[in-house]
């Protein structure tokens, strides 16, 4: 069973906190994450812009590597806000895949209308995971 919506609403409004903490003065497109760990945890990050344009971390990243460096393996859900609810980037899929395909994506924009509400395995198909590299 999938996350309530009680707990999706939760996660929006969490995210769009983290967005409002973004530091993102270059391309001034802050975005905020909420990552819903097993355990009831949320981790929330965002976007941390660098004057070395690609030491940049997206919003989803800097949720998902805190929450792994407190402990947490097992994820149910992560909700990304920004201004006009873009969907995660390449990298940040294949960075959150790593923990399970099964993570629900909840995409949503700055004036609170959701976009998509979509499973991680839809946004990055066959993706390469460990069981890759499990050699014979
Ligand atoms: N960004 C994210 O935080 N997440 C994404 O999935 C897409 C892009 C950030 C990176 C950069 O700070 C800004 O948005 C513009 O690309």
């Amino acid at each position: 069973m999938g996350p309530s919506e009680e707990a999706i609403a939760e996660l929006l409004h969490r995210a769009e906190a983290a967005r409002r903490r973004a530091y993102a003065p270059y391309s001034n497109y802050p975005v905020g994450a909420a990552l819903l760990a097993r355990s009831g945890g949320v981790y929330e990050g965002a976007n941390v812009e660098n004057a070395a344009y690609p030491t940049t971390m997206c919003a989803e990243r800097s949720a998902l590597f805190r929450a792994v460096s407190d402990g947490e393996r097992s994820f149910d859900a992560i909700a990304v806000v920004s201004e006009n609810g873009a969907a995660p980037c390449g990298a940040c899929r294949q960075a959150l895949s790593e923990f399970g395909n099964n993570l629900l994506v909840i995409i949503g924009d700055a004036k609170g209308k959701v976009h998509h509400r979509i499973p991680l395995k839809e946004l990055i198909p066959h993706a390469f995971g460990p069981q890759d590299l499990v050699l014979p």
